[in-house]
């Protein structure tokens, strides 16, 4: 795992940016994992203008997203990661939607129970498997949905959010009761299939997380992020 600090976010979003290029100029066609959160906005954004400039395109890309929120209310379905990802990145590049996949897509009345989840990894092997994947970092060390305690060889799956997950992600909802409670989410197993993993980690609150994961040599399942430590091309870029 190499570390690589970062002087300011600009910085950062520019040279994550540019890993994506590389991927995608030396396959066009890659698969891509992408992560919603605050933390990729800005290389979504330096993404957007490499699209401008054509000096990239996406348009054989394939991407799989982490997570995707579950129970959403009508009134919220704006804070669905699908739309995040329409917002942030796939409604400025040349890529075409039905190559963009989530783990669920947003229904009111979804019936969980009649929903396969290993569908999704599924998916994803049969593409080929994830070349890249972008990750964040949640307060308390989870990567996608994976909160504290996730299996290691953990799938696709339904996982409740943690309270401080909740707390975090208040911030972009009209109140915390507005939250919801439960996710969809990639496996730990799943995010460890991806060829090439880059963990951005951004801001005071990830602190904890960070030196956990640097000092980890093994899983710890306390800080879901430590499974980094058993993939042999990650590179955490940070500030
Ligand atoms: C959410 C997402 C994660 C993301 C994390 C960090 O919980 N499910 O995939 O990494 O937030 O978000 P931020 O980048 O806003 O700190």
């Amino acid at each position: 795992m190499q570390f690589i600090r970062c002087s300011n976010l600009d910085e950062l979003s520019k040279n994550v940016a540019l890993i994506f290029k590389e991927t995608i100029t030396n396959k066009p066609n890659a698969i891509l994992g992408l992560a919603t959160g605050s933390s990729p906005i800005s290389t979504y954004k330096e993404l957007i203008e490499m699209f401008n400039n054509n000096t990239i395109s996406f348009k054989d890309v394939t991407t799989f997203n982490l997570d995707e929120y579950v129970g959403l209310s009508e009134k919220n379905k704006h804070h669905s990661y699908r739309y995040f990802m329409n917002d942030n990145l796939f409604g400025g590049i040349d890529i075409d939607l039905k190559n963009t996949f989530f783990p669920i897509n947003w229904d009111e009345n979804v019936d969980l129970s009649k929903i396969d989840y290993s569908n999704y990894d599924e998916l994803i092997d049969k593409k080929g498997g994830m070349d890249l994947l972008i990750l964040g970092l949640g307060n308390n060390g989870h990567i996608g949905f994976n909160e504290p305690g996730s299996k290691i060889d953990s799938k696709t799956k339904l996982t409740i959010l943690a309270n401080s997950t909740i707390e975090a992600n208040a911030r972009f909802f009209e109140n915390k009761d507005e939250v919801p409670k439960y996710a969809i989410s990639m496996g730990i197993n799943t995010i460890l299939k991806a060829k090439k993993i880059i963990l951005i980690v951004v801001g005071e609150s990830k602190k904890e997380a960070l030196f956990q994961l640097k000092n980890s040599i093994s899983f710890d399942e306390k800080w879901p992020c430590t499974a980094l430590t058993q993939h042999d091309n990650v590179f955490v870029y940070y500030i």
